[in-house]
């Protein structure tokens, strides 16, 4: 007798938002931010073995969503996020996002998680794994200019990675700058909230622009930059969406993580087409060189790309394991007779009687 019970593959985990920050606290904040570095370096080590395509964007007035996908021949796995810089005003998140993975054999989806927490956690991870090849040696302190959503994040990845124990905060805003030292104190970090950008950067070894605004913005002109620095630009991944003067650029050794998407997206948009840049898995691997000099200044233009994201769904499928930090969820229908989808149905309807 077939039965209208969903079958075991049927059933796919679900990690929800609250399921997330419980396995989050269960580990540690830092233990998963310096985890999820390896996790990304190890997948950029083998860069040449995923499927790699920019990712699809519709954009708005108000923003953009973005489906990001990628194979490594055996699990599949995107993400669904979004990006609206005037949602703040609103009272919603700029980002918000959630992601899955599947088999590549059979097609068939073997987790789906929240995203948006997990992108904060992988974006600071790569943010650390690039800073950890590039950032100059021994420093200790980081400007941290946006201090929205992703700051705390950032900060204690550069912490945890790369040993940052210093941070100097601007935002345009000061209660955004309130918020990100009270959530951070007893961290262990040194936090200074500083009146402009350029004070932030003060002798700082690590400058991260990490801002919200649809359009181009002018965070670091060229005059404030000095030799020696690493500057990791987070918030310019858009179209029309940049953080820094292209004359910044023009001094920096500019690394990215995909070029065919970053040349899109990321800072080097202002640039023409052949501006020379560096794959960040090259600097990974030994193919290219990282930091060369210390007066170099080096720029991870970064724009997110959906391998980071596969990193992050594998880490915490692997780390779900005999944990119950999550459901499952009746997600694929899955007949006993693969050919008897409608039987399936009509017993069903039986079944409700
Ligand atoms: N590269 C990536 O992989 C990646 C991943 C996630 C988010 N992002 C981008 O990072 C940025 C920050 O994301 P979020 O979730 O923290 O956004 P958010 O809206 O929570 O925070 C942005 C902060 O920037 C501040 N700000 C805006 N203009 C400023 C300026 N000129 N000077 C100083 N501060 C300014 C705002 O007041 C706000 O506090 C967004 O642009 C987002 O799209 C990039």
């Amino acid at each position: 007798m077939l039965s209208p019970l969903p079958s075991a593959r049927a059933m796919v985990p679900f990690v929800s938002v609250g399921n997330m920050m419980r396995l989050v606290h269960h580990l540690g904040v830092e233990t998963v931010l310096a985890e999820l570095t390896d996790a990304v370096e190890a997948d950029f080590r083998r860069w040449e073995s995923f499927d790699k395509t920019p990712r699809v964007a519709s954009h708005s007035r108000t923003g953009v969503i973005e489906l990001m996908p990628t194979s490594d021949g055996t699990i599949y796995g995107f993400k669904y996020v979004n990006g609206h810089p005037r949602n703040i005003a609103a009272g919603l998140q700029t980002v918000t996002a959630f992601g899955l993975l599947a088999e590549v054999a059979t097609g068939y989806p073997v987790l789906l998680s929240e995203m948006t927490i997990l992108t904060a956690l992988r974006t600071a991870a790569t943010s650390a794994m690039a800073a950890r090849h590039l950032a100059p040696r021994g420093t200790r302190i980081m400007a941290m200019i946006g201090n929205g959503a992703q700051a705390e994040f950032q900060a204690l990845a550069m912490k945890a990675v790369c040993g940052i124990d210093t941070v100097r905060l601007y935002d345009v805003d000061p209660d955004a700058t309130r918020k990100t030292m009270r959530n951070l104190a007893g961290s262990g970090l040194r936090t200074f909230a500083c009146a402009s950008a350029q004070d932030a950067i003060e002798g700082a070894g690590i400058i991260t622009t990490c801002t919200a605004d649809k359009q181009f913005a002018t965070i670091l002109t060229d005059n404030m930059v000095g030799p020696g620095v690493h500057i990791n630009a987070i918030g310019g991944d858009c179209p029309g969406k940049t953080e820094l003067h292209r004359d910044v650029l023009r001094r920096s050794d500019v690394f990215v993580e995909y070029p065919p998407q970053t040349r899109i997206e990321g800072e080097i948009q202002q640039m023409a087409p052949d501006f020379p840049v560096t794959e960040l898995w090259q600097v990974v691997t030994g193919a290219a060189p990282g930091r060369r000099d210390p007066r170099q200044i080096t720029l991870f233009d970064s724009v997110g790309f959906a391998v980071e994201d596969f990193s992050a769904l594998r880490y915490v499928r692997e780390r779900l394991a005999g944990t119950d930090f999550y459901e499952t969820l009746d997600m694929i229908a899955d007949p006993d007779d693969p050919r008897d989808l409608f039987g399936m149905l009509q017993r069903a309807k039986a079944a409700t009687r």
